[in-house]
């Protein structure tokens, strides 16, 4: 009998695919194997009877990686099963970008009682106008799953698209996506680019990447996404390019006090990947890798 604990909790359809050899336990201490969305593990002590940690989810910077090679724990994410969930969000982002909808709506919430709301809006609907994203320049910097779904959706709504991703070549970035105009460089996407969507995994390399020295290189105005990770933005320096309007907004899934009280923030509860769709996906993935390793020794990550 396998000890399955769960640090958070993971959609029943996925706990329901374990067969009856394996026991939910409450008791982390005593897990074989534990599944967890995005608890920390940073701060547990390993057990020795764990052999398993599976992340219902694509990032598996809240698993310290190292530690678990060391005591030869396997570390399993599920790449690509939320990625449907994650696109849909950041086209939303791609819209509440390019239109003030939440200052709008807003607004709204606050005069809807007023008997003369209808001339309100027509003396100060001007405030909301936005642009199109039709004929903008998106640059997509990683091209994973994510970024290559995020690519071909804005493609099909008239966007040009940039990519960016430098673990791929330029020929399979067009065989990925066949609209991607991929480029050599981050600073090719920084400089031609009207809105940039930032979807690569936190590591030491691309901490705090959307930094001063890159927004510098950016169009005045930019608008930029966030739904990967909240460090791969230098918060400070985001602030700053807020303020001067080099960065007309933020669309970021992570939201920072420091970041509440600016107008040009969107910030969402990480809500990417939190529909019921991603989180099935994630949860039956997760659960069957862990089922096939402790049975029979096979690990991957698909
Ligand atoms: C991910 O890494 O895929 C997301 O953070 C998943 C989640 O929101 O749980």
């Amino acid at each position: 009998m396998f000890k399955i604990n769960c640090l958070n909790p993971i959609a029943k359809i996925g706990l329901d695919n374990f067969s009856e050899e394996y026991a939910i336990t409450d008791n982390y201490e005593e897990a074989d194997a534990v599944l967890v969305r995005s608890a920390s593990v940073h701060e547990l002590d390993l057990p020795d009877s764990l052999q398993a940690i599976a992340r219902a989810g694509a990032g598996v910077n809240n698993i310290p990686i190292d530690k678990c090679a060391e005591k030869g724990i396997v570390v399993f994410n599920t790449p690509g099963a939320n990625a449907n969930g994650v696109k849909e969000l950041v086209l939303t982002g791609l819209f509440l970008a390019s239109r003030d909808i939440i200052g709008g709506v807003n607004w709204v919430n606050s005069v809807k009682d007023d008997p003369d709301v209808a001339k309100l809006v027509e003396k100060n609907k001007a405030k909301y106008a936005g642009i199109e994203i039709s004929g903008k320049k998106l640059g997509v910097i990683g091209l994973g799953a994510i970024g290559v779904l995020v690519a071909n959706a804005a493609m099909k709504l008239g966007m040009e698209v940039y990519g960016y991703d430098p673990f791929i070549s330029v020929r399979s970035a067009w065989h990925l996506s066949k609209y991607i105009k991929p480029s050599k460089s981050l600073a090719e996407i920084y400089k031609e680019c009207d809105f940039i969507s930032i979807h690569v995994p936190l590591s030491d390399a691309t901490q705090g990447m959307l930094n001063e020295e890159a927004f510098k290189m950016m169009k005045n105005g930019v608008r930029i996404l966030n739904f990967s990770r909240d460090s791969l933005v230098n918060e400070e320096d985001m602030i700053a390019a807020l303020k001067v309007g080099k960065v007309f907004k933020y669309v970021t899934d992570f939201p920072t006090p420091k970041m509440a009280p600016l107008n040009e923030v969107v910030a969402i509860p990480h809500l990417g990947a939190s529909t019921c769709e991603s989180e099935d996906n994630c949860a039956v993935m997760a659960v069957s890798q862990l089922m096939d390793y402790l049975e029979n020794g096979t690990i991957r990550n698909s």
